[in-house]
């Protein structure tokens, strides 16, 4: 089978989230079935273009059509030797020559054109895949213009599209006028692009689209409630017949403490007094107090009042009067930042406020910690807790989208669960749980067991692969 796989980010080549690593590992993880394969397309941005590492050749130029406008589109594709896993870039300096990936005036427009010039490429490179798998809005039209443009082209008629949605929150909203004005699309097709008095992609996209999925099977039923789906939930509803929800995996090759050479120390769950040093080194590193006996928790997240940041701030004072080390690490809201940073300076041997995304800390920060915090507002699949726990680190999570999902509650009776969990958006059952976790990291034998336990949790994406093969088949045969 092959598939084309389009996102707007993917790591190496270019991440701000979560989308960068599922982007990144799906495909190679889809790659290593029989008979596959898979063509990943990415914009060459300007941090691709201008990286010297990268080796990338030209393959051809072509004309992609919006609307009035006919617009360049350069084709190039990463230097490879595996035939079954190509990265194709769509080049447009006008539209791609800046600064990061999003937040620009004509976001809309420029996803537009990659969106189009994905679809245009197929013929120039006589390469038709069974199923195009788009992820979030920046590649929703992809089931749009191919079923309002393509469909009476030969080539194109067997293609099928899986919809990926990552984060409802963004939907790719625009003016009603979009339509016409930077879409082209013929009049009749204003009821399916039209919401909410703005157009509106993702919800174009849940109708167009052959199937649906999501990255946990918790979001996938909470999206069709109203406190989750940002006003999407009755279009839902609507669809829930062709909507799935698939857990993401890891990288477990790049997320491996036996061989990660960011950290200090290497070690397995046979070794886990080898944790104990990465700890020590992360605590000197900090400028923490150097204590094995005190449970260090890490929060690498978004500053952000819908990861829970606002539950952790109602209930500073109480955590800095446990004895316990908090971490942060992340970028985002100037309230939170400040306020992480002005608790760091009072409390500056149990507490380090890193208002950075670092890589490489991040990575020692999963190793050295003893427990990680996600109080998550919403959560659809989340990375840290499955990263954590390969690293012997146990997750403290509401009970929310792929949290739910990847970190059953610890049963202290059974020794079954993968960590501490609270189910209402409220500060004092987080604390409730975080303590939880502190008393059983007291407990050495069972503390001990649970690492061992998480450690051994399967969060490759093994299973999740076949699941997306099983909607591909389902769409295709
Ligand atoms: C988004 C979601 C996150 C998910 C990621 C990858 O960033 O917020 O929960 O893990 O996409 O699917």
């Amino acid at each position: 089978m092959k598939i084309l796989f389009a996102s707007s980010e993917a790591a190496p080549y270019i991440k701000t989230g979560g989308l960068g690593d599922v982007a990144s590992a799906l495909p190679k993880a889809l790659a290593e079935s029989p008979n596959t394969e898979v063509c990943v397309f990415l914009p060459y941005y300007k941090a691709i273009k201008d990286d010297p590492d990268l080796e990338l050749e030209y393959i051809t130029n072509f004309t992609v059509p919006l609307a009035w406008r006919n617009v360049y589109a350069g084709l190039f594709r990463a230097v490879s030797k595996r035939k079954k896993l190509q990265y194709y870039f769509i080049d447009n300096e006008y539209y791609f020559y800046r600064d990061g990936c999003y937040g620009h005036y004509d976001d809309g427009e420029r996803f537009a054109f990659y969106s189009k010039a994905i679809l245009e490429s197929l013929q120039h490179l006589d390469w038709y895949p069974d199923v195009i798998h788009a992820n979030d809005w920046q590649t929703a039209l992809i089931p749009v213009f191919l079923r309002a443009f393509y469909m009476n082209v030969e080539k194109y008629k067997p293609i099928h599209t899986l919809f990926t949605i990552h984060n409802m929150e963004y939907q790719g909203r625009f003016p009603n006028a979009f339509v016409d004005e930077v879409l082209g699309l013929p009049e009749d097709w204003k009821g399916t692009m039209h919401f909410d008095s703005c157009t509106n992609l993702m919800k174009a996209a849940i109708h167009t689209s052959d199937h649906v999925s999501t990255v946990s099977r918790t979001y996938a039923h909470e999206i069709q409630d109203p406190y989750y789906a940002h006003g999407l939930h009755g279009v839902l509803r609507q669809h829930s017949y062709k909507l799935s929800g698939v857990v993401n995996g890891i990288d477990t090759e790049v997320f491996d403490p036996a061989t990660d050479p960011l950290l200090y120390s290497d070690f397995t769950a046979d070794t886990l007094e080898k944790k104990q040093e990465n700890k020590r080194f992360l605590q000197e590193r900090l400028g923490l107090a150097t204590r094995d006996d005190v449970p260090m928790i890490v929060m690498i997240t978004r500053l952000v009042g819908h990861k829970g940041v606002d539950l952790v701030q109602a209930v500073m004072d109480d955590l800095m009067r446990d004895d316990l080390q908090l971490v942060i690490i992340g970028t985002g809201e100037r309230q939170y930042e400040d306020m992480f940073r002005a608790y760091a300076a009072n409390f500056s041997a149990k507490m380090s406020a890193n208002i950075i995304f670092d890589n490489t800390l991040a990575h020692q920060a999963y190793a050295g910690a003893d427990l990680v915090l996600m109080p998550s507002k919403q959560e659809p699949c989340g990375l840290t807790q499955l990263i954590a726990m390969r690293y012997g680190t146990i997750p403290i999570v509401r009970e929310t989208g792929g949290l739910f999902d990847t970190v059953p509650a610890f049963n202290i009776e059974t020794g079954e669960g993968n960590g501490f969990t609270f189910k209402s958006y409220n500060a004092h059952d987080m604390l409730d749980a975080v303590r939880r976790g502190v008393s059983l990291f007291h407990d050495k034998e069972h503390w001990t067991a649970l690492q061992k336990s998480v450690m051994a949790y399967d969060s490759s994406w093994k299973r999740s692969v076949q699941e997306y093969w099983d909607i591909y088949h389902s769409m295709v045969d």
